[in-house]
């Protein structure tokens, strides 16, 4: 069995938030999330997250609950964590992966070379190594812990930045905070690790030190790329991670055939789903669950969150939430489409146009200044410039029903609850109170019908 720990217990002082650190989001999902997700891709089948007694409390209903947690309370350091955690499981003859919450940038290739890197895979040797820890070189200034080695560059210790001198500090080799451990090794010696340090905590980083000085063999995990291994301390250090995922998204879409016009003004969360040819103009944020069809082109400037669009859709300066698209529609400049709205094939929704829990059928316009609420519109209706639905009476909200082929004409106010009748008319400016049958047509304030030989101007 493969055993995982997730630290994420820590206060997140640095972060200056009521929210836990590990839950503040990197597209679209909090970064322990991705942690949990790159654990789960390393085959570790028993994960548990050490975390305090806030974090315990927020995680339900978020996609960072994981199957179990184990509460630090109070949190006296990543040591301290581990003392907890493994006080509250009982021990396995496996290895033990470690590594924090607020990574979000880890991969599940990393985690498995480390845990590789224990069974001595790597080495191809029979030695017993009891632990093999990840080390980056970075650019300095940096906060990261230092990785001292001995003349024959063995590791030695790991010194954290706040204690050390300043020839440590000069050390550009990191500990990356991904540890694989044999469990023995650990439970032997943390007991032992003291809080003699400059932040009074119980440091895990200890247990290099004491396991080495029991002639125990400690290997590195030399990771190429820092920026994996980055962990979120402060708000400056969420967003330099969101831009390097967010980038990692980007090409990953453009490989699969999507044209990203400028990928540094894109912003596109992990659950997005575009198809082949799809093209994403400037200062576009696709958020949630969206999905985007073929040859359909989004932007710029349109922000979309658990939005479904078809096939050779424009969407242009918008933005549209749990909206659903059809094929070739048609959107913007200047629309919004809020939750609820529906939009069968060939609809064109224009500049100002507002619409909310509402359907518009085949080949339906609100090309101009509307306001759609809790409406069914038919097919090729016209809902000309300037109309409304008057869904809301002060205290409810009312439904407003629209047949096929009518014309609603400019500044006509619909009442609701109403229907109109299919191929019905209502003329410019007309506020209409009653149900219009089919055919018929109305105008005026408070409309009324039209002698059927007069042929009404909208
Ligand atoms: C830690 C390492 C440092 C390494 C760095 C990599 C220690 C002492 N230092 O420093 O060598 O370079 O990570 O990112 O381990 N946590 C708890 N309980 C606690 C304290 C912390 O669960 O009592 C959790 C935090 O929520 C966090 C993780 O442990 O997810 C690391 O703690 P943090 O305070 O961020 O450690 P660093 O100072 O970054
Ligand atoms: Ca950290």
């Amino acid at each position: 069995m493969k055993r995982a720990l997730i630290l994420a217990a820590g206060k997140g002082t640095r972060m200056k938030s009521a929210l836990p650190k590990v839950l503040h989001p990197i597209c679209g999902e909090p970064m322990l999330a991705h942690v949990l997700r790159a654990v789960d891709g390393a085959g570790i089948d028993d994960v548990t997250v050490i975390v305090s007694p806030e974090l315990d409390a927020l995680l339900d209903g978020t996609a960072a609950r994981p199957r179990r947690t184990v509460v630090q309370e109070p949190q006296l350091g990543t040591g301290h964590a581990v003392q907890v955690a493994l006080a509250a499981m009982p021990p396995s003859g496996g290895p033990l992966l470690i590594c924090s919450g607020d990574m979000p940038l880890v991969t599940s290739e990393l985690l498995r070379r480390t845990m590789d890197a224990l069974a001595g895979h790597n080495g191809g040797g029979v030695e017993r190594i009891a632990c093999a820890l990840v080390t980056a070189r970075m650019p300095l200034p940096s906060n990261f812990g230092r990785i001292i080695r001995d003349a024959y560059g063995h590791v030695r210790s790991i010194v954290e930045a706040r204690d050390a001198t300043s020839e440590e500090l000069a050390i550009n080799e990191m500990n990356a905070g991904i540890y694989a451990f044999d469990e023995a090794v650990l439970r032997e010696a943390l007991p032992r690790l003291s809080n003699r340090n400059a932040q009074a905590e119980y440091y895990l980083t200890d247990v290099i030190a004491l396991a080495v000085a029991d002639e125990h063999v400690v290997v590195p995990v030399p990771c190429d790329d820092y920026r994996i291994t980055l962990g979120i301390n402060d708000r400056v250090e969420l967003a330099q991670a969101q831009r390097i995922m967010n980038a990692q998204l980007c090409e990953r879409w453009m490989r699969e055939g999507v044209t990203i016009e400028d990928p540094e003004t894109t912003y596109l969360e992990r659950g997005v789903e575009l198809a082949r040819d799809v093209t994403i103009l400037h200062n576009t944020s696709l958020r949630g669950r969206t999905s985007v069809g073929e040859h359909s082109t989004i932007g710029p400037d349109t922000e979309l969150t658990d939005a479904v669009v078809g096939q050779r859709c424009h969407i242009r300066r918008s933005v549209a939430t749990e909206a659903v698209i059809g094929n070739d529609v048609v959107v913007g400049p200047f629309a919004h489409l809020r939750p609820g709205t529906v939009l069968d094939d060939d609809v064109r929704v224009g500049n100002y146009v507002e619409i909310k829990k509402s359907r518009l059928g085949k080949r339906s316009k609100a090309n101009h200044l509307a306001y759609i609420g809790d409406a069914e519109l038919g097919r090729n209706v016209n809902f000309s410039a300037g109309a409304i639905t008057c869904n809301y009476d002060g205290t409810s909200k009312n439904r407003t029903k629209i047949g096929d082929n009518a014309f609603i004409g400019t500044n006509s106010s619909l009442r609701a609850p109403i229907e109109i009748g299919e191929g019905a008319l209502t003329g410019a400016g007309s506020v209409v109170l009653h149900d219009v049958a089919p055919g018929e047509r109305v105008a005026g304030n408070p409309a009324r019908p039209l002698p059927t030989e007069t042929k009404s101007k909208t």
